[in-house]
């Protein structure tokens, strides 16, 4: 299995036998390894409705012929624009071809930024995909929660991916002390020097989940990641 970091809160998650992309923000990102037409997927995954996680969703779930997965406000939106798509909501699971997928809470917003004002798209979520006995988990943008102590207790997480930038989600100390919640076997940071006001230090980061005995693995853009 193979993670890909595409830069900010995008990855390309390669399970073996499907490819799921999730968060693709790739135009307008500068952090991007490639350009949005370049995507090849199976399924895209999107959180919540922020710009800078909706992304190219529907036009690369169109051009590929994948579906979307995401809250129902979401998927029922992009189904709108012509992107296949299944919705879902928080605390539910359903079963793809490829594994399971179940919505977990996320604390933060979700609406999508319009001409004037924002389209309201449901709640903000993070996404727990279980494939090929793995458990990924990516919590989406958020603040700490104490649940993550709950999904760490119901859940084996093999990798965590997890915000560190602060300002808009969790900053390295709350980030932490999800990691201590969650217990995962390695935990991978994102949505940090995107911007200059996500500025955080991963190698801050790195040192205090080493304290709690978890691997942080920090991946450039481009970078992969195989379990
Ligand atoms: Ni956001
Ligand atoms: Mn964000």
């Amino acid at each position: 299995m193979k993670l890909t970091f595409y830069g900010h809160s995008c990855f390309l998650f390669e399970t073996g036998t499907h490819r799921l992309v999730i968060d693709p923000f790739i135009t307008g990102n500068p952090k991007a390894p490639l350009t949005a037409d370049q995507v090849q997927c199976d399924f895209v995954l999107i959180s919540h409705g922020h710009g800078d996680h909706f992304g190219d969703a529907v036009e690369i779930a169109k051009r590929n012929n994948a579906t979307v997965i995401a809250n129902y406000e979401i998927a029922t939106y992009c189904a709108s624009l012509g992107a296949k798509s299944h919705g879902m909501q928080i605390g539910g699971a359903h079963k793809f071809p490829f594994g399971k997928v179940k919505l977990t809470i996320a604390h933060h917003g979700s609406g999508l930024q319009m001409d004037r004002g924002f389209l309201y798209l449901g709640n903000p979520t993070g996404f727990l995909i279980q494939t090929g006995g793995r458990m990924v988990y990516h919590s989406g943008d958020t603040g700490l929660f104490m649940d993550m102590q709950l999904i760490g207790q119901m859940n084996k997480i093999d990798v965590a991916l997890l915000p560190i930038g602060d300002n808009f989600t969790m900053g390295v100390d709350d980030a932490a002390k999800a990691v201590e919640f969650l217990q995962p076997r390695v935990v991978i940071p994102m949505h940090y020097k995107t911007w200059e006001l996500i500025d955080a230090d991963p190698q801050n980061f790195r040192s205090k989940v080493k304290a709690l005995g978890v691997q942080a693995q920090i991946l450039q853009p481009g970078e992969s990641y195989e379990f």
